[in-house]
């Protein structure tokens, strides 16, 4: 196995940056940004020699849930009202046992008002560079590498694939044994966060106040991993959404990282990390300023390198079906 390195990783956030900049400068939902963004991903994998497989679904148009975040409800650059055409990237390793499949993802798109480099070209950015980095390593367990569609308006993306295959292919459902997530890995401002896998909190799934059995031993991983190469990582509640919830809604076990949006950094967290209290962790959340010069390349590489040792941790041992 080869490590991730902050090039690959760079040369993934500016193929992002340049599928916005050469499309109005965004990479939403529905756009010519978007399909960029795909067909970078989709062109290294097979240069890494995956097979990978995109998955076209519509997303419907609704005004009123757009997405669950604060900014307004803008539509993009001229695009009509309607259902939109989007996608879904997998690949899988080509050993290891399908049985007990380890999934790693990140959502590809961006809200309209940005180019969407933290959010979440970092995140699809270390997924890939995981996916390069494994290339040819034979894993006793299958591994599966996803970017999702359509995050930003409800979770369309993870939640199609994941209905899709519990309608149309049950035993398939039944061999995900674990969902990593990354969304938003390189905050300028950065905290390492790893989400709680064991606390109670209320918001996990179908109303259930606990992760999914199984999530405590991802979050362990981590914290294992981070004490091994001695950076400093807390674990907090990931009450904001992202694709893992759905994961955890189908009562798999789910963890993965995250550096910050909006919220601002403590006194505490800056003597574990530097940076600046009372900031935000990422001034250019949902912004426009979140380009390339938005990602802090070395967290971004920290937190990498941490999936890449979990996931290959997760795809060499037998997995405890506590779920
Ligand atoms: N998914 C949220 C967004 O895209 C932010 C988020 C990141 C939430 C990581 C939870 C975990 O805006
Ligand atoms: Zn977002
Ligand atoms: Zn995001
Ligand atoms: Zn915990």
């Amino acid at each position: 196995t080869r490590a991730v390195t902050a090039e690959q990783l760079e040369s993934h956030l500016r193929a992002f940056q340049d599928a916005a900049d050469a499309h109005g400068g965004d990479r939403a939902t529905g756009t010519a940004g978007y399909r960029a963004s795909v067909d970078h991903v989709v062109e290294r994998l097979r240069a890494a020699g995956y097979d990978p497989r995109v998955q076209v679904f519509t997303v419907p148009y609704d005004e009123d849930h757009e997405h669950d975040h604060d900014h307004g409800h803008d539509d993009g650059e001229g695009m009509a009202a309607g259902p939109r055409v989007t996608y879904n990237v997998l690949a899988d390793t080509a050993t290891g046992d399908p049985d007990s499949t380890v999934v790693v993802g990140a959502h590809l798109d961006s809200v309209p008002e940005s180019p969407g480099l933290n959010d979440n070209g970092s995140g699809a950015a270390g997924v890939l560079a995981i996916a390069e980095a494994l290339a040819g390593t034979e894993t006793r367990n299958r591994v599966r590498f996803a970017w999702w569609g359509a995050e930003e308006i409800n979770l369309n993306g993870s939640g199609h694939y994941v209905s899709d295959l519990r309608a149309n292919d049950p035993a398939a459902f039944d061999d995900i044994a674990l969902y990593l997530n990354l969304d938003m890995i390189g905050s300028p401002n950065y905290g390492r966060f790893l989400y709680d896998g064991d606390s109670s909190w209320g918001g996990w799934h179908d109303g259930s106040p606990e992760a999914p059995a199984g999530s405590d031993a991802i979050e362990v991983a981590f914290e294992s991993y981070f004490e091994s190469v001695g950076l400093a990582a807390e674990e907090v509640p990931i009450d904001d959404g992202s694709d893992h919830l759905v994961f955890a809604g189908a009562g798999i076990p789910v963890g993965g990282l995250f550096t910050g949006d909006s919220g601002e950094k403590t006194r505490q967290q800056v003597d574990l990390y530097g940076g600046r209290a009372g900031t935000d962790y990422d001034p250019c959340y949902h912004d426009a300023c979140d380009d390339l010069g938005n990602v802090d390349l070395q967290v971004l590489e920290e937190m990498s390198d941490a999936t890449a040792a979990v996931v290959l941790g997760f795809a060499s041992s037998e997995i405890d079906d506590a779920a």
